[in-house]
């Protein structure tokens, strides 16, 4: 009897003691919820007083992110402008759920990680909390870094030789924000991805047709149809057109998801599984038809010129460079003279391009 009465207590006090622990779990994961609100609270203020304070633009202002405007001080240091940087923490902060990673490919300083880390930090769901940015880059410094980094006299990479590794100076600008970050030092042309969902995938690393079937194949299958974001940093810009020709024939199971004004970025939504044969290829010049060339590009250039803004017309460049490659200079050259039908002036990347077409006739 008094054995029967002892496990009957025990097991009484086994369930309670159950109960005390389940609450306690939820009163904790509430706790952490609210710190991380007090802390995103914190950041905003100090984010406020340090603009104020350096008259630079602070980057809580998801309205003017969408708002196209004069060309601003970008708040990082990197190679994307103050636009793409305030979309890209819009992304983490407003419109990622939590359903799947969050992937940066080609990282550099950080300007598009650390933008997404705060738009993380600021993110209230529960279930966005814990997830980290997968940011992968070989972090070897390059001779056009260096290049870019005189240029714009940038307080980065000064001591840095071509081949050594910036990952001190990417971990250094993290500050903070490190804790949100899951640094792969990898080459993306052979990098595999576990195949976890990915629900918002930037590529700012497809340099090459290379980069582009690996980043393809291995990313690619991981995106969540209906839901995943895919931002491509390149879109208008005129060195990469490997990314319009292959995002043409991905065009149908995608959407516009924003043409973001005063900047390189285009991000489209994945609305459909893509099948993994169209995944799986190993694409080249080669793999298009002249015909589908001129669709896919005078296709992107219409929609990206409705940014209103002017990188639209970098698609115009992008094709001209095509065809120089494809050794069809006379192509280039007419491709060239169709700015004028669009009142677009012989500047930035399409007088680049023009300058590769002189020293190449
Ligand atoms: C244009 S930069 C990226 C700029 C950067 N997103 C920013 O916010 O300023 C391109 C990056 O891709 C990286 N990259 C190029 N080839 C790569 C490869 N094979 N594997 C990994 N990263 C690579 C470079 O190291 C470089 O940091």
């Amino acid at each position: 009897m008094a054995t029967n009465l002892q496990a009957i207590i025990l097991a009484g006090l086994a369930v309670l003691m159950f109960l005390i622990f389940r609450n306690l779990k939820r009163r904790l994961k509430e706790v952490s919820a609210s710190v991380n609100r007090v802390r995103t609270i914190v950041r905003r203020i100090e984010d406020r007083l340090q603009s104020t304070a350096t008259g630079k633009p602070h980057s809580q202002s998801p309205d003017a992110a969408a708002a196209p405007g004069a060309a601003r001080e970008p708040t990082e240091v990197g190679m994307t402008t103050q636009n793409e940087q305030w979309f890209y923490s819009r992304c983490t902060r407003e419109l990622y759920r939590g359903e799947g990673e969050i992937v940066d490919l080609g990282c550099w300083m950080g300007s598009t990680t650390i933008q997404m880390a705060r738009g993380l930090s600021e993110n209230s769901l529960l279930t966005a909390q814990g997830k980290k940015i997968h940011a992968y880059d070989r972090f070897r410094w390059e001779q056009y870094m260096e290049d870019i980094v005189t240029e714009f006299n940038m307080p980065v990479g000064r001591d840095l030789e071509p081949g050594e590794s910036f990952l001190p100076d990417f971990e250094k600008r993290l500050g903070d924000y490190a804790e949100y970050v899951d640094v792969h030092v990898s080459d993306l042309g052979e990098e595999t991805w576990p195949g976890e969902p990915i629900e918002i995938l930037l590529v700012d690393a497809m340099k090459s047709w290379g980069l582009t079937n690996n980043i393809l194949s291995q990313f690619f299958p991981s995106l969540i149809p209906g839901k995943s974001i895919l931002i491509h940093q390149d879109f208008k810009y005129h060195l990469t057109y490997w990314i319009h020709l292959t995002q043409y024939r991905l065009r149908e199971y995608f959407e516009l998801f924003e043409n973001v004004p005063q900047a390189f970025t285009m991000a489209f939504r994945n609305t459909k599984e893509i099948p993994s044969e169209l995944l799986n290829q190993n694409y080249s010049l080669e793999s298009f038809s002249r015909e589908e060339i001129d669709e896919a590009m005078d296709y992107w250039h219409l929609i990206a010129r409705s940014d209103g803004e002017g990188y639209g017309r970098n698609l115009i460049a992008a094709k001209a460079k095509l065809l120089l490659d494809l050794g069809d200079l006379e192509g280039a050259r007419r491709t060239i003279d169709t700015r004028r039908e669009f009142a677009y002036e012989l500047d930035k990347d399409l007088a680049t391009v023009d300058a590769m077409i002189v020293k190449a006739s």
